[in-house]
């Protein structure tokens, strides 16, 4: 069996009252409030996807040669589901992350979980969790699917057997409150991914790889280490888990193309359609970390942000690195980045039009 799959469905028993439910909403953080149910999927060779299953979320028991804690054969997406006035739910471009799965899947030479079978997973277990999902400007449903190499084997192959699963976690914002803007450190001395490597691909070596990095970032006072690419150390790619834009004084925006080194952000891709709606030009080309020094102290740049499904839009103020230290525009939230973020959130939150389609209601 694979593309149509009917779902099992058990109740969790011990599901967190609501009043408790409530309290955590209240300020859930992110990544550390999580609901009450997980959907799950098999994959063996030969069977294709079967055992399809919305459960009590709870501990996974693995083999200790299970591959994926070898050779980290796994990739994720990660997505949100949005409260509407009305007292619906919605996603935002489930099929998109469907397809990025299907397309990492194909990378990390894992089997990929058919594109329909993705999105009817997300949106069961949102309809049976979705008490959980916060209200409150910038609080959503974080959906984590992801799927791991489940065969118990020491030899370096693609598994036989995978398991996919989704949970669910209530967030706010990704960055602790406060600051209107983010400072990023330039890593000099590491890469985040190479040509021919898995940059494109959402696998979680890539963040593994990201962490030295980020840990020398948050050393240096900074909240995310910006990459260089691989091959020449000149031009911006991303940062550890966000794509990057710029801003600049004639109106236009900037960002690194998607030239197989960068992961495809779809919030990435939905503000270059928001931008462009808005009437801005928006270029996809390669910005060099000197270039984007210099046009800060002339003034030709006058903004920057981070942009993801779990940073949102959020606005670079400083960068800092060994062989670089300049302040953008004032060192606040731009106003390109300020409508651009609220665009969004207005389409997300059902509280404008939807002119491209994005909502998926449940
Ligand atoms: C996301 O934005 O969903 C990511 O996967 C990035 C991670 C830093 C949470």
């Amino acid at each position: 069996g694979s593309g149509e799959q009917t779902f099992l469905f058990e109740q969790n028993p011990t599901r967190v009252a609501n009043s408790e439910r409530d309290a955590l909403l209240a300020n859930p953080g992110f990544g550390r409030v999580f609901t009450d149910h997980m959907a799950t999927i098999r994959y063996s060779e030969g069977r294709g996807w079967h055992d399809a299953k919305i459960g009590p979320r709870k501990a996974f028991d693995l083999d200790p040669s299970t591959l994926v804690l070898h050779y980290a054969q796994e990739i994720f997406e990660g997505m949100k589901a949005y409260r509407l006035p009305d007292g619906g739910a919605t996603l935002f471009r489930p099929d998109a992350n469907a397809r990025r799965f299907r397309n990492s899947a194909l990378r990390l030479a894992m089997a990929p979980l058919p594109e329909e079978l993705f999105v009817q997973s997300v949106r069961e277990l949102v309809r049976i969790d979705r008490d959980w999902i916060p209200a409150g400007e910038g609080a959503a449903l974080y959906l984590r699917p992801f799927m791991i190499a489940t065969e118990v084997l020491l030899g370096v192959k693609p598994s036989a057997e995978y398991l996919y699963c989704v949970i669910a976690s209530s967030v706010g914002s990704y960055f602790k409150g406060g600051a209107p803007a983010i400072t990023i450190w330039v890593s000099e001395n590491y890469t985040r991914a190479a040509p021919g490597g898995t940059g494109e691909a959402k696998c979680g070596g890539n963040y593994a790889a990201s962490l030295a990095a980020q840990a020398e970032a948050m050393q240096e006072g900074c909240e995310q280490v910006v990459f260089l690419d691989a091959v020449e150390r000149r031009f911006v790619e991303e940062l550890g888990g966000m794509n990057v834009f710029f801003g600049f004084r004639d109106g236009s925006l900037q960002t690194p193309p998607l030239t197989g080194t960068i992961l495809p952000g779809i919030t990435r891709d939905s503000l270059i359609t928001l931008a462009r709606d808005m009437g801005l030009t928006v270029r996809e080309e390669p910005y060099a970390i000197d270039q984007w020094q210099a046009d800060a102290e002339s003034g030709r740049l006058t903004e920057a942000f981070a942009c993801g499904t779990a940073a949102v839009v959020t606005p670079i103020g400083k960068v800092k690195g060994r062989e670089h230290s300049f302040t953008i525009g004032d060192g606040g939230a731009g106003p390109v980045a300020s409508r651009l973020k609220s665009a969004l959130l207005d389409i997300q939150n059902g509280r404008a039009p939807d002119p491209h389609g994005w909502l998926d209601r449940l």
